[in-house]
């Protein structure tokens, strides 16, 4: 892989980031998403991935709160990497990124919605103890995962509740 640098972004990125996602996701508009998530003082990480000076993948981590619990946890999403650059590593380094930066924050868990595919290899497995912000149709429960960061305990059990943007049941159904 070409040396990849991995930055938070600045506002002079939007335009970029916007496109990323437009090409990696054709059918699906995350631009509301992904522009909401940027004004939220909840987003703990927006990390770029840049080859020279062109910015080739994005993600965002946003902090989260589990209902009666301390526990400092955090939401993995949206991802997108774009599509001339993808499967060489790039998605991997920006989330690998983004788990080390939350670590270093005290965040015990981060959670995503995606392909356990994919991120089973990150290190993500199943999450049946803490539950989505919305019930997920049976053929998408693989589809939540968690990763515990820094050996944690497992957090009590729960219900992620997730800042303004993330709360739109469409995010979360097929
Ligand atoms: C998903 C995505 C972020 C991965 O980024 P990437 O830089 O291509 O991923 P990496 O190179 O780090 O890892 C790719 C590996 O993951 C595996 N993988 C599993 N599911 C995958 C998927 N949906 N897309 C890409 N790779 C996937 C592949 O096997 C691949 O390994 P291989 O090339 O050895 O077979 C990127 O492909 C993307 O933006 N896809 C379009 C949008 C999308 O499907 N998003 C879903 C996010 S949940």
């Amino acid at each position: 892989m070409e040396s990849i640098e991995i930055r938070e972004t600045v506002p002079g990125d939007l335009a970029l980031i916007e496109a990323v996602y437009r090409d990696a996701f054709p059918d699906e508009d995350l631009l509301p998403l992904v522009r909401a998530l940027l004004q939220e003082a909840q987003v703990a990480s927006s990390l770029a991935g840049l080859i020279g000076s062109t910015l080739v993948g994005h993600v965002i981590l946003t902090r989260c709160d589990i209902a009666g619990s301390s526990d400092k946890v955090a939401l993995l999403g949206p991802l997108a990497v774009d599509p001339a650059r993808q499967r060489q590593g790039i998605g991997s380094a920006i989330v690998r990124a983004g788990l080390q930066r939350l670590e270093d924050a005290g965040v015990s868990h981060v959670y995503v919605l995606g392909d356990p595919a994919y991120y089973g290899r990150l290190g993500f497995v199943p999450e049946t103890v803490v539950a989505p912000p919305y019930p997920l149709p049976a053929e998408w429960r693989g589809a939540w995962q968690s990763i515990s960061l820094r050996g944690a305990e497992p957090p009590c059990r729960g219900k992620l509740s997730v800042p303004k943007p993330w709360l739109q049941p469409a995010l979360w159904a097929p």
